[in-house]
């Protein structure tokens, strides 16, 4: 994606420098433009943990990197303890999206499976998984399209579409998930209008989610997390999509909190929910999305004090009482019953278990 005219994935090797992956650190985004260095296992955790990006699939490509850096910081002589270690660490920093565990396995393997302590051959896995994420993505994108362009069809003026939290290049690699089929619309000629849902507490609609469809020329407004069922009671909304963290093998969806809220209001409404759902998001060992899932608890001052620019610096003011306890639930479940649709790169499936089994033999 373009960030001033100049391509930009989120995550990168630096170029003359095989020990240093870089970032966009979304923290400072939209205001600020800042590219951070990671050399170190820790440092990389502590990106994850607190942020500095953020979105299942770039969190598991982060956390491939991850590993990378853990090969290089590991012993020789004990080489499988250091890396099953910094692998604990790693998948300890956000429980829920389930790729961050997926992409820590996947280079574990490495060791279990084919004795591998090289870092080299760690480097080149994160950067397939990588590739991947970007394929992924872009397929979706192309299913997306033919969705939207069937409403299109019929409707033949500008079409609505809410989303929610940032389900878009910035949580990805490319393209994102939720915006890949928005990106490609609009690219095809569509007239297409987001309603972005700002996302409080951290606001990844307001700060994120309208930064990136602003760099590339989509039509957005932000609303207010409440204002989606009013805006869809009154024919505002010809469709949602959102992303996913967790997908259960029946189709339950967990993503951003207060994406279930957008689900009840959609199904009252008859307005369409799909959820942009990679294969790579899909837990084939859940089957029950509310009891299964864990569920992140962040720190409450996240829901206490709100971040903005002031005079062109940023500041942090605090909204509540003092004294007032918070409590920041990071994500929700939507039961299956309540999807449309998922979007998947291998094409758009109905969310139940007998679809996403056929989906996935097929494959
Ligand atoms: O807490 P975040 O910002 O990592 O949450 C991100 C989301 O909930 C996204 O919608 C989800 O990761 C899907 S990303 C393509």
């Amino acid at each position: 994606m373009k960030i001033n005219n100049q391509h930009y994935h989120t995550i990168w090797l630096k170029s003359n420098n095989e020990s240093t992956i870089q970032i966009i650190d979304q923290r400072s985004l939209p205001h600020d433009f800042i590219i951070e260095d990671i050399t170190t296992v820790d440092q990389m955790a502590i990106a994850i943990k607190d942020m500095h990006l953020r979105g299942a699939p770039l969190i598991g490509v982060a956390a491939a990197f991850g590993m990378y850096l853990a090969a290089l910081e590991a012993n020789s002589g004990t080489f499988q303890i250091d890396m099953d270690r910094f692998a604990e660490q790693l998948k300890a920093t956000r429980p829920t999206a389930v790729n961050l565990a997926w992409a820590v396995n996947q280079q574990l393997e490495l060791i279990q499976n084919k004795s591998f302590t090289d870092p080299k051959i760690f480097l080149q896995k994160a950067k397939t998984i990588k590739q991947d994420s970007i394929d992924r993505c872009k397929r979706m994108g192309e299913f997306g399209l033919s969705l939207i362009q069937d409403i299109y069809n019929k409707k033949q003026s500008t079409i609505n579409i809410l989303t929610h939290c940032n389900a878009g290049w910035l949580a990805c690699i490319d393209y994102g998930t939720a915006t890949a089929p928005i990106y490609a619309a609009y690219d095809s000629g569509i007239p297409v209008h987001v309603w972005v849902d700002e996302t409080r507490p951290r606001n990844q609609g307001a700060r994120l989610t309208a930064f990136e469809l602003q760099e590339h020329g989509v039509p957005h407004t932000v609303i207010t997390d409440n204002a989606g069922g009013h805006l869809m009671q009154h024919g505002e909304v010809d469709l949602v999509i959102v992303g996913t963290d967790r997908t259960t093998r029946t189709g339950d969806v967990c993503n951003k909190i207060g994406t279930y809220l957008k689900a009840l209001a959609a199904q009252d409404n008859n307005v369409p929910f799909y959820v942009g759902a990679p294969t790579s998001s899909i837990d084939f060992s859940l089957s029950d999305g509310l009891r299964e899932i864990p569920i992140e608890l962040r720190n409450e001052s996240e829901v206490k004090y709100i971040q903005g620019k002031h005079e062109n610096t940023i500041k942090e003011v605090l909204l509540t009482p003092e004294k007032s306890p918070a409590a920041n639930y990071a994500f929700d479940v939507t039961p299956a019953r309540l999807v449309t649709g998922l979007i998947t790169e291998f094409g758009i499936i109905p969310a139940n278990e007998s679809s996403i089994k056929s989906l996935i033999l097929q494959t």
